[in-house]
């Protein structure tokens, strides 16, 4: 035991040190849409046998309610084992994704060093080059700070954007890329805000709003889809697996039903919930800005992909909060302007109505604890097509119908404060 268990992390530790890629050749991702009750059984016993790390399958669309895709990525093996599994029960199933590294090895990257484009996406080295130029471009609108350090010690930067102004202002706090994979999102709210900043047809809205915006929440992570494994989710903190498996879901980590339904105790899993409340810096970091700044914050978005969704509180429990009837409202505002730009079709809904049930996730403590009413999630394009590997072409269409609609939200909410 101990013999495989140091062999193991020494395999991983190889991986990690040579700086090789994993690769995901002959990797599919398979669509299965669940039409009975029976089906839905068989896809969740499916994923809690994943949980155990032979045969360990990515969920990118965990399975949720009938009719609702399960997108499953698999090796040629496991596809083998799933489809037999899957045929036995009657439950067909579509290639999304023909070949994972194909198609991953098409997304255009920024080379290291180079200036963010919205033509490609970039690492947090560059993603900050890109905030510490525009804050000298604009210094007596915003200020940066570092809110704290993640494991591997890379800055957890926030940029304040605080425009002086004689009007009443609502304060906005959105942080992305908290799951790694999910590129599109750092890539979309850094040309909002660059956006917001540098054209003159948005300087009104400035004098109505702050922003203080983290545009990586998950620096180590992003660093490792970069580097390792493109389709890394969470942390990359060391908890002391058997197995030597890394990271926490850092959206299964706030204290608010900690350790609950739909999040993990196993240190393998992809929503492994951390072995406490707030065991991460990156979200400790959260927690103490929030904390310190809940007076003032008015609404907290937390950004993800892929699905498509408005997500409201709560995620945890299928219980709505008191003032759910205001959430949904705002919501629809948000659905409904995002859908004129592009045609983009948004749903919005409680987590566990539209997904699953989620706990530890983090706008559910923004709400409960910090006392923020419109706290709320947001799941970016697409339906599925390219889930997390989204062409970088992409980027700037999903940047305007987002903009569009955060405007449209965040404006209803200030004509009602
Ligand atoms: N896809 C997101 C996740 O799995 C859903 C958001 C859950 N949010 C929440 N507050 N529970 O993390
Ligand atoms: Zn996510």
């Amino acid at each position: 035991m101990k013999f495989s268990r140091v062999l193991l992390i020494g395999v991983l530790g190889l991986v990690l040190v040579s700086g090789e890629k994993k690769r995901y050749d002959g990797h599919q991702v398979l669509r299965f849409v669940p039409k009975t009750q029976d089906h839905l059984e068989v896809l969740r016993s499916i994923q809690s046998r994943s949980d155990q790390r032979t045969q360990k399958l990515d969920f990118w669309a965990e399975p949720s309610h009938l009719n609702s895709p399960v997108d499953i990525m698999v090796s040629p093996e496991q596809k083998a084992w799933l489809q037999k599994h899957a045929d036995f029960f009657g439950l067909e199933h579509q290639v999304m994704i023909a070949d994972v590294q194909e198609l991953a090895d098409s997304i255009k990257v920024g080379a290291p060093g180079t200036k963010l484009t919205w033509d490609a996406y970039y690492d947090s080295p560059e993603i900050y080059a890109w905030v510490d130029e525009i804050t000298a471009q604009f210094p007596e609108i915003i200020t940066t700070q570092s809110i704290g350090k993640s494991t591997e010690g890379r800055e957890l930067m926030l940029m304040r954007i605080n425009k002086p102004s004689d009007q009443q202002k609502v304060t906005v706090f959105l942080n992305s890329n908290i799951h790694a994979r999910e590129w599109i999102t750092s890539a979309t709210t850094t040309w909002i805000f660059n956006e917001l900043l540098t054209n003159e047809a948005y300087a009104a809205e400035l004098d109505k709003f702050d922003f203080h915006y983290v545009p990586v929440l998950n620096p180590d992570g992003l660093a490792y889809t970069h580097n390792g494994d493109r389709l890394w989710r969470k942390t990359l903190s060391d908890h002391d697996s058997f197995w030597g498996c890394l990271g926490v879901d850092a959206n299964r980590n706030f204290d608010k039903s900690f350790g609950g339904p739909g999040a993990s105790s196993d240190k393998c899993s992809e929503t492994y919930h951390g072995p406490s409340a707030f065991s991460e810096p990156e979200t400790q970091a959260v927690r103490d800005y929030i904390l310190a700044n809940k007076d003032a914050i008015k609404i907290y978005f937390d950004v993800h992909s892929y699905s498509q969704l408005v997500l409201l509180p709560y995620g945890d429990t299928n219980l709505k909060p008191d003032d759910y009837a205001d959430l949904l409202e705002k919501g629809l505002i948000l659905e409904n302007a995002l859908r004129e730009r592009h045609g983009t079709d948004y749903v919005t809904g409680t987590v566990p109505d539209l997904l699953y049930l989620a706990s530890g996730g983090s706008f559910d403590w923004v709400k409960e604890k910090a006392g923020v009413k419109y706290s709320m999630g947001i799941e970016l394009r697409d339906q599925g097509q390219y889930g997390f590997l989204l062409p970088a072409s992409q980027i700037i269409a999903s940047g305007e119908e987002t903009l569009d609609g955060f405007l449209a939200i965040f404006n209803a909410i200030r004509d009602e404060i």
